[in-house]
């Protein structure tokens, strides 16, 4: 389990903890953060590699602008982390470019 020393410890009233998934690995959240919150607060910054050097980006405005907090959130790709509230079990993955294509139908 990742830890949570990144939060603000003193003042702040949390509800029970519970945990996501990143690549694999668990991540603790709390009720009202959002992806890429917890994941800032774990320690963890890599959201996305690009497309065409697949050089690694995080989280940067937080605020929905810039998009590099795109990851893949249970299989949906282009999720903007900054904006997504964290749910409990939610599995979510580095993205790479734009993300995995889309099913089409037969
Ligand atoms: S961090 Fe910029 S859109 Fe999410």
């Amino acid at each position: 389990m990742t830890t949570t020393s990144n939060r603000i410890a003193a003042g702040v009233e949390r509800r029970a903890p519970f945990t996501f998934t990143v690549d694999g690995q668990p991540v603790q959240a709390y009720a009202g953060e959002t992806i890429a919150g917890a994941m800032l607060a774990a320690g963890q910054r890599l959201t996305r590699r690009t497309a065409w050097r697949t050089e690694p980006r995080g989280a940067f405005c937080l605020m929905g602008v810039c998009h590099d907090c795109r990851m893949v959130v249970d299989g949906v790709p282009n999720v903007r982390t900054c904006l997504a509230p964290a749910r409990p079990g939610m599995v979510v993955d580095t993205q790479l470019g734009f993300g995995p294509a889309p099913e089409v139908g037969p």
